[in-house]
């Protein structure tokens, strides 16, 4: 049994103090869900404050993103070792980052063996536009993507690994994939999973649903045999859908 992780990704949401404030309304009431894993993703500056506000409880923390370099003249961005003792998780290759910073799938490659060389959690983002996905090109695309982040990852990482399948065209659009759609990529996600590392370690693998992920739908997507969670923004910043999502995936699977 794969323990379903449900992370909110805070995007650019949330200063430090509002964060803090948000974490110390959640903490209690995810405490019984132990058996998610939970996850926020605060503003890189909400970093500590949350991490401090969260220690000694099992609510993790996640950085939004990370460069592969340990220093030097990267103007805005944030190296791997900064992370170390904030975090456990790190989202690699979110669209958004991939739309509007320009991120490529050799630098989501290089970003991913950099968090795992710090001993940071990578959770991977893959998913299509609109177009690709009405030319009929999801598979290929997501396989690609897919295949050029795991490029030379050893098996004895894919453990700490989670891989987020977020469609484009479903992110903040209140669109979301119907859950038979999602769990059809996921399952042929998990598909070149086994091909590059064989179904033992693709079988163990969590792979996440993201996109217009809400209380209303979660119960659909978590009943899907290949969904092991969710990447959720919009919904993620509202304590009552937050905690709710986190009771529903617990149902859902049958672990409550
Ligand atoms: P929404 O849940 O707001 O659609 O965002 C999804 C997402 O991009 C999470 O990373």
């Amino acid at each position: 049994m794969r323990t379903p992780i449900i992370a909110g990704n805070w995007k650019m949401n949330k200063n430090p103090q509002e964060a803090v404030e948000f974490v110390n309304a959640i903490k209690d009431k995810l405490g019984p869900y132990t058996a998610v894993e939970r996850v926020v993703c605060p503003p890189y500056v909400a970093l500590p404050g949350v991490q401090a506000a969260l220690a000694g409880t099992a609510i993790a923390v996640g950085a939004q993103d990370v460069h592969w370099e340990e220093s030097g003249a990267y103007t805005s961005q944030i190296a791997p070792n900064m992370l170390q003792g904030l975090v456990k998780h790190v989202i690699i290759g979110h669209s958004e980052t991939r739309e509007y910073q320009g991120v490529t799938n050799e630098m989501v490659n290089k970003k991913a063996k950099a968090a795992l060389a710090h001993g940071l959690h990578p959770i991977i983002a893959v998913g299509e536009s609109l177009e690709i996905n009405e030319a009929g090109g999801t598979q290929e695309f997501v396989g690609n993507q897919v295949r050029a982040a795991f490029d030379g990852i050893p098996a004895s990482a894919l453990a700490t690994i989670v891989v987020a399948y977020e469609p484009i065209w479903a992110i903040g659009t209140g669109k979301s994939a119907t859950s038979d759609q999602a769990n059809s990529i996921i399952g042929a996600i998990r598909g070149i999973l086994a091909e590059l590392y064989g179904d033992e370690h693709a079988n163990a693998m969590r792979i996440q649903y993201g996109g217009s992920v809400k209380p209303n739908n979660m119960v659909d997507f978590m009943s899907q045999e290949h969904i092991d969670g969710a990447l959720v923004g919009g919904a993620s910043l509202k304590v009552d859908s937050f905690v709710d999502l986190v009771r529903l995936a617990v149902e859902a699977k049958g672990l409550s």
